[in-house]
Order: C-alpha cells, then sequence, then structure tokens
C-alpha cells in the first residue's frame, strides 16, 4: 500500500484523488488518508503530489503514518474527486512538523 503522510497536512491539494483508479483516499479537515487494504499498489499517485506527501509502506518513514491512514480511512468519507486546495495550501508545502496541526 501507500501511505498520506504529515507534507499533506494543510496542503491538501487532491491532485492524489484524481489519478486513483480504485478511489481508495478518504478525507479530513486537514488531510487524507489512503485506506490501506483498498489501495491496489498502482504508485500512479506519488508522483502527482505537489507536496510530496505520499509514500509506499516500504518506506521506513512509513510505519506510524500507515495506522494513521488505517485508523482514519475508516472514521473519514470517501473523496472521490478534487475540488480547490485551501488558499493558504502553498504556505504550508514543505513545513516541517506540522502535526501539530493536525487536528487544528
Ligand atoms: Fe490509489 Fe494507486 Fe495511490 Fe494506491 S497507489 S492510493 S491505488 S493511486
Ligand atoms: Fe495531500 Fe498530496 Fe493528495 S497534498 S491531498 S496527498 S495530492
Amino acid at each position: 500500500t501507500y501511505v498520506v503522510t504529515e507534507a499533506c497536512i494543510r496542503c491538501k491539494y487532491m491532485d492524489c484523488v484524481e489519478v486513483c483508479p480504485v478511489d481508495c483516499f478518504y478525507e479530513g479537515e486537514n488531510m487524507l488518508v489512503i485506506h490501506p487494504d483498498e489501495c491496489i499498489d498502482c504508485g500512479v499517485c506519488e508522483p502527482e503530489c505537489p507536496a510530496e506527501a505520499i509514500i509506499p509502506d516500504s518506506d521506513g518513514q512509513a510505519e506510524k503514518w500507515l495506522q494513521l491512514n488505517r485508523d482514519y480511512s475508516t472514521q473519514w468519507p470517501n473523496i472521490t474527486r478534487k475540488f480547490d486546495a485551501p488558499e493558504d495550501a502553498d504556505s504550508f508545502k514543505g513545513v516541517p512538523d506540522k502535526f501539530t496541526q493536525f487536528f487544528s
């Protein structure tokens, strides 16, 4: 599976949603997550994310985020098309330690 990580928080560009063939993205207030059991591992979303927020679960950084993706994908609604990114999305691109923004 692929995993959405911290870099998505408050960027939420949603280009990933446009390309996913199985619609396995789920939408929270400030980020999206991937349902790990629905993702078919095609990898097409990874290069589409302007924030480079999507990584394969084989990546050493993935473990913590895999659990978060699993937990929230069962709670948040499915998202199947791209809407406008937040107006201030670019100001959060590449900013480290955004997890404090997760619930804001
Ligand atoms: Fe969807 Fe493929 Fe990305 Fe998985 S790897 S979330 S199936 S686009
Ligand atoms: Fe987030 Fe990147 Fe998708 S910022 S919403 S993972 S395109």
